[in-house]
């Protein structure tokens, strides 16, 4: 059934943590997708509620708040006014942009807890947790990292590991590491409150795995097949934290929800607080009606890291509630990348948004024209600078801005800006007005099923579609012989600018605000999309004005030049000396026997991912050393390269080769290895003091 059968839509955007500004990789995964979404749905007419808000509690905050010494209110207070702000500059148009540290939302999320209580939903389980001694304090989610078991991602959190997506609990990591003290935990006991989503299996199997296999985008319907293929296990819905809702209960005091139990609640809470300010009911929004047909249809968007939680375990506590709708979809994206990278806010990689309003003022729409042309919609995609400038100087600049000044110069300095029918249209016109008339169906299906970049490729062909009955018609050529003909070519393309400006309103807000001044029109609704006639014969255009700007070649260096300091800077914090070991005597150190080698063969280690096997001419003897550099080297590009070797260390057994001494490497902060080698070729058996 098409997306536009349905009347009331609930939309919601993953609620950012509060606890840093948001770069390009945030409006290219939740952001953008879901306001095009509602910006079309309300062009369609529909009833919708988009909405957001900050997340403002669990690990993500405390741990900010610990590392900038400061409170979390502190915190708080300050990301969510930035974001916030960021959002409305970029024209990110929710209904409310709430916070979940409102009393409203703690309220809501304590009825909730209640209602699963209260219904004997949860498990209540005393069990051994990681804990703190230093800090005093339990470890959960994030103030744990580890190995995932799933992925050998070294650095996990206590509740899910980013990098292969899967959930997590702290006693599956692998060599796990308090995040307070950075030393290995203890267990202990505390009790708990677990939902367990191994009893919804059976349920979250039929609604989603035989009900979404042909709804979901199928990175997210993958995703959600593995989870339930690897079985799910009771999930603690409590913490032992000091920052969060309180669980209401009386045994639970000093505890806290788990962040992940109220922040998509924070959904329903801004919902809430939306429907007081503006007199509507916000139970429309997310209770079952009555009548099924009258039930909202639930969408969220997200990035690809919280698919477990929207698929899965908010759907699981909205059935156990039982009075809630459903998610009817769930287009998560995956991940954007930077020039080449992983985008990192810690090593500050990252286009951050305040930074681009102030270096690129007036150009919003720029940026999420090229976002949307790029969003990771079912892989991860790739952001350069580069890129960045070609789409905005050759697409926005020179088909749109190009297209759209030439229609409205042409009509002022011709007809003084009034536009008419003169001569009767010709076949050619009739032709590029059918084509016109075919892009908002395209637009729409293409929206319908979440192609978003689909759909503004779409837009952009219409714009094409205008230069091209331009640069065929020349009316700039015909003024002074037929100037009534000009009059008709003018009116087909002033047509082909109005809407233009009616289905770049999803896409370029901005833009389709400035079209519609210049056609001196009041924004129109998607309905008018197609119509040849948006434009009334003997309308008067408003004044032109510039749309895009070309991106120069200097503002893209500068753009390199910062992200190679940042890299720079982080290289240099990164390399910044562990303490100097305490003092050993000079006799101490001869007893190290170190000398020059030369590889003379290394090889892979069977069945291990780290470890080379390498014949080494020690000038001694030729012995065999077992070393972990096989992430680092092939082995074909060290045989033949000079090495240190430690030769006296007691031979070691390991994975059943008996390793003969010790290559010595350096090793950065990173964890990465490069040899210690003589400049020069010196012969084999030199010593090294
Ligand atoms: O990953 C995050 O940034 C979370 N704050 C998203 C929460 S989405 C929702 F459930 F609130
Ligand atoms: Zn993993």
């Amino acid at each position: 059934m098409s997306i536009l059968a349905k009347n009331k839509f609930t939309i919601t955007s993953a609620l950012p943590y509060a606890n840093g500004p948001l770069h390009i990789g945030h409006l290219a995964g939740a952001y953008i997708p879901g306001d095009i979404f509602a910006r079309f749905l309300r062009l369609n007419g529909k009833d919708v509620v988009f909405v957001c808000g900050s997340d403002e509690h669990g690990a993500a905050i405390t741990i900010k708040a610990k590392k900038e010494g400061v409170s979390p209110r502190e915190i708080i207070d300050k990301y969510n006014q930035q974001i916030k702000s960021s959002f409305e500059d970029f024209g990110i148009h929710f209904d409310i942009y709430h916070r979940t540290s409102e009393d409203i939302h703690h309220k809501l999320s304590q009825e909730f807890f209640l209602n699963l209580y209260e219904k004997g939903e949860f498990i209540e389980k005393f069990s051994e947790q990681y804990y703190d001694e230093e800090f005093h304090q339990f470890l959960a989610d994030r103030y744990i990292v580890g190995t995932c078991p799933h992925c050998h991602n070294e650095g996990a959190y206590g509740d899910q590991c980013e990098k292969c997506g899967t959930s997590l609990n702290p006693t599956d990591l692998i060599s796990p590491k308090s995040t307070l003290s950075g030393k290995t935990p203890v267990l202990k006991e505390t009790k708990h409150w677990y939902l367990p989503l191994d009893k919804y299996q059976p349920w979250l199997e039929k609604w989603l795995i035989e009900g979404k296999k042909n709804v979901l985008k199928s990175n997210v319907f993958g995703q959600c097949q593995s989870w339930l293929k690897s079985g799910l296990q009771p999930r603690s819905m409590t913490r032992d934290l000091d920052w969060g809702v309180d669980v209401p209960l009386e045994e639970a005091k000093g505890k806290k929800l788990y962040v992940w139990l109220d922040a998509p609640i924070g959904y329903i809470s801004a919902t809430k607080q939306w429907a007081i300010d503006h007199g509507k009911d916000w139970e429309a929004y997310w209770k079952k009606q009555a009548n099924p047909e009258d039930d909202s249809t639930l969408i969220h968007f997200i990035g690809k890291d919280n698919i477990v939680f929207h698929c899965i375990i908010f759907p699981a506590i909205l059935h156990a509630h039982g009075d809630y709708i459903l998610p009817e979809n769930v287009p998560a994206n995956e991940f954007l990348n930077l020039e080449g990278e992983k985008l990192s806010t810690s090593r500050n990689h990252a286009v951050w948004l305040h930074e681009y309003l102030e270096e690129f003022v007036d150009k919003q729409d720029e940026l999420r024209y090229v976002l949307t042309s790029i969003l990771p919609e079912t892989s991860d995609s790739e952001f350069t600078w580069k890129d960045f400038q070609s789409r905005v100087n050759n697409e926005l600049v020179a088909i749109l801005g190009n297209f759209v000044n030439r229609v409205m110069v042409l009509s002022h300095k011709y007809f003084e800006g009034k536009v008419a029918l003169g001569t009767a249209l010709t076949d050619q016109d009739q032709s590029v007005l059918n084509e016109l008339a075919s892009y908002p169906l395209e637009i729409t299906q293409s929206i319908s099923l979440y192609r978003f970049r689909e759909a503004l490729s779409h837009f952009m062909n219409a714009a094409r579609l205008g230069n091209k009955y331009l640069a065929d018609e020349e009316p700039w050529k015909l003024f002074k012989e037929d100037p009534e003909r000009v009059k008709t070519v003018l009116y087909v393309a002033t047509q082909i600018v109005a809407n233009l400006a009616v289905l770049a309103q999803p896409f370029l807000p901005k833009t389709a605000g400035k079209l519609f001044t210049m056609l001196g029109l009041e924004p129109q609704d998607w309905a008018c999309a197609g119509s040849t006639s948006i434009v009334a014969d003997g309308q008067v255009l408003g004044e032109a004005q510039l749309l895009f700007e070309k991106v120069t070649d200097e503002q893209v260096d500068f753009q390199l030049q910062k992200l190679k300091a940042a890299k720079t800077k982080n290289v240099l914090q990164n390399t910044q000396a562990s303490p100097a070991k305490s003092n050993i005597s000079y006799d101490d150190f001869l007893q190290m026997d170190i000398r020059v080698g030369t590889i003379l063969e290394a090889e892979k280690v069977a069945k291990t991912k780290k470890l080379l096997k390498l014949k080494i001419d020690t000038g001694i003897d030729q012995r065999t050393v077992v070393s972990g550099i096989a992430e680092y080297f092939a082995p074909e590009d060290i045989v033949g390269k000079q090495v240190s070797i430690l030769v006296n260390l007691e031979p070691r057994e390991i994975k059943g080769i008996t390793s003969q001494g010790m290559i010595l490497m350096a090793e950065d902060a990173d964890g990465r290895l490069d040899f210690v080698n003589p400049i020069s070729n010196i012969k084999a058996g030199s010593t090294i003091r």
